[in-house]
């Protein structure tokens, strides 16, 4: 593990970019997991104007996304598929067909969940994914006292995690009590992890990260 520390947001984004661009250019059909939420949105506008300035070409890249909120459709400005396409893949070469988002609106949650395991694993794996860290220590919706063995699969989500996320929302009783999310076993056999995390509120979910015990973190 290599822990890499620099002076701010912005400086964090660039250096973000500039790792997913060497994973690009290193391997132009590379599978990326990509995360949502704050902490990645500059690190997308960087590779935005990477891709602007003509040193990167998506047009081979596959992505699979980390979670998305179970109840949600496509089209709702909360859903992760909403925040990709308007942060991210419309200002790309990406195509529709490479981009696999978990279908917050299915009606049978193991096959879905299944499925993308499936799909991750025929795309040969995630080359480099990118993860942000909740407050509580979260990784994609993975609780910090789950299984580590889940794959993808529907998680309850944590109070602690609704109340941050109420931002997001009119009110946090609007906020999805469940979402869709890989799970530690899927995001662990990712070949490489880049974890971002910026700004005071991430510094106790980043210490007990780095040096407490795992199952002390709760
Ligand atoms: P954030 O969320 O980037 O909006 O802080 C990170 C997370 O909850 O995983």
């Amino acid at each position: 593990m290599k822990i890499v520390t620099v002076d701010d947001y912005s400086e964090m984004s660039k250096f973000a970019a500039k790792i997913v661009a060497s994973q690009v250019i290193l391997k132009d059909n590379s599978v990326l997991g990509l995360a949502t939420g704050d902490t990645p949105l500059q690190m997308y506008r960087e590779l935005i104007n990477l891709y602007n300035e003509e040193e990167l070409d998506f047009s081979k890249i596959t992505t699979f996304n980390l979670d998305e909120y179970y109840g949600i459709s496509e089209d709702n400005p909360h859903s992760y598929h909403y925040y990709m396409k308007n942060n991210f893949f419309k200002f790309i070469n990406i195509a529709d067909s490479n981009i696999n988002i978990l279908d917050g609106k299915t009606k049978d949650i193991e096959r879905e969940c299944k499925a993308y395991d499936n799909k991750i694993a025929a795309a040969g794996g995630i080359d480099l994914q990118v993860l942000g860290i909740g407050v509580n220590g979260h990784i994609g919706f993975n609780e910090p006292d789950v299984n580590f063995e889940a794959e993808t699969h529907l998680v309850k989500l944590d109070e602690k995690t609704v109340e941050s996320n109420a931002r997001f929302f009119a009110s946090k009783e609007d906020v999805p009590t469940s979402a869709l999310s890989m799970g530690i076993k899927t995001i662990m056999q990712s070949k490489k992890i880049l974890l971002l995390a910026s700004g005071p509120k991430k510094a106790e979910a980043v210490f007990k990260m780095l040096k407490e015990d795992v199952k002390r973190f709760v």
